[in-house]
Formats: C-alpha cells, sequence, structure tokens
C-alpha cells in the first residue's frame, strides 16, 4: 500500500501539471489586463501563465499571492498611454510616490521567455516635459502618475531572465519588500523619438529589499542604472553594460529625519559604464536641526559596498561619494550627515571621463568622516591624460592608490 502522502503528493503534482493558462489577444485595440489577471488568478498558484501574444493592457495587473508559478513572456505586453485612467488606476507605493502597471507578488515566480514589456512612454515624457507636474521626487500624483512597468512586490523567491523592457514612463523596475529576487539577462531600452527627455528611467531600485542579484543585462537609459534605495542588503550586481545612465548609486539616504536607511553588503563587479553621469556613486543627505525635517537628517549607514572590475569611457563623475547630497554647506558644517559610510571599496576601477569636471576623476567628500575607504587598481584620468582626486574626511587617505590632490583630510 502506498503511503498516504505519497498519493497525495502525487495528486498533486498531477494537479500541477494541469494548470496551464494561454492568454488570448483580444485585438482590435481592447484591453487585454482583465484576461491576463484572470489567468493569473486561475493558473497563479502551482500553474503556468502564458503570454506569448501582443497584449494592450488597459487595467491594472495586481497579481498577488503566487506560488509557483512560471510566466512564460514570450509576446509584446504594452500599457495603453492613457495618462486620466491609468494616473488614478496604477498601483501606488508609498517610496516616494511611485506608481506601479504591475505589482507581482507572492513567492517562487520564475518570468522568461524572451518577450517585451513596452511602458509606451513617450507620450509621459512629453507630458511631463511640458507641464512638470512633478507632484514628487518621482514626478507622481493621483492626476499625473507615471507608472513602473514592472515591480516585484512583496515576493520572494523570484527570477525574471529573458526580457525586454522597453519605453518606461519611469523607473524600469522596483524591488519593493521582496527578497531573494534574481533578474538575468534584462535589457532596458529608454529611447525618447521627440525633443522631450526621459525622466526618472533608472534601470532597477531597490527598497527594503534583501538578497537581490542583477547579472547579464544591456541598459541604456538616462538615470541610475541600478540603484540602491534605503534598505538593500546583501545585493549583488555583475556583467552589466549601461550607457547614458546616472551610474550605480547607492542613495539617496537620510533625506527623512527620523527615519532610518540601510545599505550594505553591496557587490558590484565587471560594470561597464558608458556615456554616462555617474560611474561609482553614493549619495547621503546632510544633517538638519528639524526633527521632521524632509530635506536631511535621517540616519542611518552604508557598510560594506564594493565595485570591482569596473570599465568607464565617457562619464562625468567617475567616483563619486557625496555625505552631504542636495544639502547646504553651511547646514552641513554645522549639522554632518547622520548616515555613516565606512568600508567602501574600489577595485579595478579604470577607463575616462568626460572632463564635464575638468581634471576631477575622484570626489570623496564626506561631512563626517568615513572610515576604511580603500581603491586599488585606479586607473582613471580625463580626457587630456591630467587627474584629479578630492578626498574630504576620509580617514583612510593611506589606503587609496592614488594621492588626494585636495583637500587631504
Ligand atoms: C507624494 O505626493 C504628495 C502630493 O502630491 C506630496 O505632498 C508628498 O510630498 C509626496 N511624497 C513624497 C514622499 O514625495
Ligand atoms: C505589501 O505589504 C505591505 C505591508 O508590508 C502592505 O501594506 C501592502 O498592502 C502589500 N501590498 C500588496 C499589494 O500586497
Ligand atoms: C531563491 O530563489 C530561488 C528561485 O526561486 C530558489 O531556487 C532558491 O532556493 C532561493 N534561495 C533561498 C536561499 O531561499
Ligand atoms: C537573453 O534574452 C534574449 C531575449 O530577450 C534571448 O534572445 C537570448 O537568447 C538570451 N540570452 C541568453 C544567453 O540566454
Ligand atoms: C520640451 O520642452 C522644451 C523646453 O520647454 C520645448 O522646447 C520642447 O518643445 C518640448 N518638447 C515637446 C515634444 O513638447
Ligand atoms: C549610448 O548613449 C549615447 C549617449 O546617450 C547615445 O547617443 C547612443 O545612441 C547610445 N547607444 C546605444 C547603443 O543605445
Ligand atoms: C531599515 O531597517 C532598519 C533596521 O531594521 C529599520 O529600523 C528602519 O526603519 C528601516 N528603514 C526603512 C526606510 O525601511
Ligand atoms: C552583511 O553580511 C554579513 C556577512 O554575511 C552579515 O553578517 C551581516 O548581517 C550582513 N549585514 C546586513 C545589514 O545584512
Ligand atoms: C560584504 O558584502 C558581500 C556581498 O554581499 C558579502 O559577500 C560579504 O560577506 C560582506 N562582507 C562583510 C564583512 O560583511
Ligand atoms: C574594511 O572593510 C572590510 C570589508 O568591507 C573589512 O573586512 C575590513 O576589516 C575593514 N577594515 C577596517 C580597518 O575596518
Ligand atoms: C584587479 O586587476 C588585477 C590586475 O589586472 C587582477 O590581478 C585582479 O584579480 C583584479 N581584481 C579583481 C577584484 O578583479
Ligand atoms: C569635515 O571636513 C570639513 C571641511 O574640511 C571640516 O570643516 C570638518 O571639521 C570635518 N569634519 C570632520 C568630522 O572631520
Amino acid at each position: 500500500m502506498l503511503p498516504i502522502a505519497l498519493v497525495l503528493a502525487s495528486l498533486a503534482a498531477t494537479a500541477a501539471a494541469r494548470l496551464s493558462c494561454k492568454v488570448p489577444s483580444l485585438g482590435g485595440g481592447r484591453d487585454d489586463g482583465p484576461a491576463i489577471s484572470a489567468a493569473f488568478e486561475r493558473c497563479g498558484r502551482n500553474g503556468k501563465v502564458t503570454l506569448d501574444k501582443y497584449y494592450l493592457v488597459d487595467s491594472l495587473l495586481l497579481t498577488t499571492g503566487l506560488d509557483n508559478v512560471d510566466i512564460e513572456l514570450s509576446g509584446f505586453l504594452q500599457y495603453s498611454p492613457d495618462i486620466a485612467k491609468w494616473s488614478p488606476q496604477s498601483y501606488f507605493l508609498e517610496y516616494q510616490n511611485a506608481t506601479t502597471f504591475w505589482f507581482l507578488s507572492g513567492q517562487n515566480i520564475h518570468m522568461y521567455g524572451g518577450g517585451t514589456i513596452d511602458g509606451n512612454g513617450q507620450v509621459w515624457w512629453d507630458t511631463f516635459n511640458n507641464s512638470h507636474n512633478a507632484g514628487t521626487a518621482g514626478g507622481s500624483s493621483r492626476t499625473f502618475a507615471r507608472p513602473i512597468p514592472l515591480t516585484v512586490g512583496n515576493a520572494s523567491d523570484v527570477v525574471i531572465e529573458d526580457i525586454w523592457i522597453i519605453g518606461s514612463p519611469f523607473w524600469n523596475n522596483f524591488v519593493y519588500q521582496s527578497q531573494n529576487v534574481t533578474y538575468k539577462n534584462i535589457s532596458i531600452n529608454t529611447v525618447s523619438y521627440s525633443s522631450s527627455p526621459t525622466a526618472n528611467s533608472d534601470g532597477w531600485d531597490i527598497y527594503r529589499s534583501d538578497h537581490v542579484t542583477i547579472t547579464d543585462s544591456w541598459i541604456n537609459n538616462d538615470d541610475d542604472c541600478v540603484s540602491f534605495k534605503p534598505n538593500s542588503t546583501n545585493i549583488r550586481v555583475s556583467n552589466l553594460w549601461c550607457n547614458g545612465s546616472h551610474g550605480v548609486s547607492v542613495g539617496s539616504l537620510g533625506q527623512y529625519a527620523g527615519e532610518t536607511d540601510i545599505v550594505a553588503n553591496v557587490s558590484v563587479y565587471n560594470v561597464s559604464m558608458n556615456n554616462a553621469q555617474n560611474g561609482a556613486r553614493i549619495k547621503v543627505f546632510g544633517g538638519n536641526p528639524s526633527p521632521t525635517s524632509t530635506v536631511g537628517g535621517g540616519d542611518g549607514f552604508v557598510k560594506n559596498i564594493t565595485w570591482s572590475d569596473y570599465t568607464l569611457e565617457n562619464v562625468d563623475n567617475p567616483i563619486i561619494i557625496d555625505q552631504c547630497y542636495s544639502t547646504p554647506l553651511d547646514v552641513c558644517a554645522q549639522f554632518p550627515s547622520k548616515v555613516a559610510i565606512s568600508d567602501v571599496h574600489f577595485l579595478n576601477v579604470t577607463g575616462t571621463s568626460s572632463g564635464h569636471n575638468g581634471d576631477i576623476v575622484v570626489s570623496l567628500k564626506c561631512s563626517e568622516q568615513c572610515n576604511n575607504i580603500t581603491a586599488t587598481g585606479t586607473h582613471l584620468a580625463a580626457p587630456d591624460g591630467a587627474a584629479a582626486y578630492i578626498c574630504q574626511n576620509i580617514t583612510s587617505v593611506q589606503e587609496l592608490d592614488f594621492d588626494c590632490t585636495s583637500p587631504t583630510s
């Protein structure tokens, strides 16, 4: 006689094999959102959802409670460019008033398939360019929200691979309150075809998330390639080609008094950074006397961050630490940052700056003392071959393989 547990397990396996939902495409400009949502409702637990057609999505994808699901995205999923409709209906996330078209949530989620998610961003950038309707840092409000194409939120054990994300109105990917999330072989292209620039087109933002891996990916955008927001821990970023971006950035942190922001255990290696504003960057606000400040004064720490095998080409600020970000210098002098920075290592960061800041290729400016900042294998120069290095309140200048040009303490 078979043990009852084994019988149940094999029944479960048979049932699992049956749960498969292929989503048809309505065509004719009709909304495929409800059919996609229904497929996740039916096959989102121990099942598979296949998205192999062209889909126009005009309604929120709030796919929650998923468990052990394969998502084959081999088709083309395009959000409608309907600002009036999406602004109130997109899912609001409290951080920086970000909103999303698709909140993907649950556990054991695998998305793959070679398909594309198209944010249809042009109309959003054109409108943003002319209205500057910026409710927030992110520029979102209930009447003008620029949603994120894909948010992995309240999720764990997620793998997203082999997909394209194009035309994002805002950040491309948001990892929100999640654990153990891996992105592999993702291609991101955010390009405006009008005179309006794209806006806030970060490749990834990570917030309140632990154990996140981003690897083997191609990013062409106009804001951070990857950004580590408050409480990003145990992160590995590798094998990226970033173009036109604002670099791989920690922060900004410490903006809100009374809040504790932590970014720790981040390893970034083998990145090619081209035509960018920044290469490797840490930005934290200075202090502030007000206990309710929203312009600095928060506390926390940035610890154990390593950038290695980092190749730069035409980058304004190849290496930059700013512990007085968006804070007047006199405020920082009186109220140094309460976000401590330590154990930051630059290994084999090489290449050329754009010359945008003259000869400055490294700028390490701390308002409080920063400890254990090290650099080895640094080979950076401005286009004319010269190089200047700024170090302020760095206690470990002897651990830097370049001579600080000014000031030295
Ligand atoms: C969110 O938007 C509201 C209204 O537009 C604004 O008052 C608030 O400061 C914003 N919050 C953040 C965190 O940006
Ligand atoms: C995500 O989790 C937060 C609590 O951490 C909760 O407030 C929010 O409703 C959740 N969102 C969804 C869509 O599950
Ligand atoms: C992370 O998620 C992957 C994919 O779901 C899973 O195989 C792996 O076991 C998870 N790792 C941990 C430590 O939970
Ligand atoms: C990466 O993803 C693309 C589809 O976006 C696919 O064509 C390609 O084969 C994938 N590369 C690898 C190495 O899997
Ligand atoms: C974007 O804004 C600039 C400056 O205000 C303006 O010259 C340009 O025409 C705008 N572009 C579009 C497509 O509206
Ligand atoms: C890289 O960025 C530059 C400057 O933003 C742009 O002109 C170029 O087209 C981009 N290259 C690719 C392959 O997208
Ligand atoms: C970050 O984590 C710390 C420690 O768990 C916590 O005190 C703090 O509130 C968190 N901050 C945010 C922004 O979630
Ligand atoms: C950083 O990694 C170390 C070593 O694995 C671990 O002990 C520590 O808890 C981690 N820090 C955070 C904030 O996750
Ligand atoms: C530093 O972070 C890396 C990458 O997450 C981790 O492997 C390492 O254990 C951490 N080291 C310490 C001393 O916490
Ligand atoms: C510097 O940081 C590394 C890890 O990032 C750590 O292993 C080492 O002990 C630290 N050194 C000092 C002097 O704090
Ligand atoms: C840095 O470059 C040196 C010389 O090319 C090499 O031996 C070393 O392994 C590199 N370090 C890392 C962390 O890649
Ligand atoms: C940081 O540097 C500034 C400018 O050099 C100096 O006035 C200040 O005293 C320094 N603070 C610490 C904690 O070293």
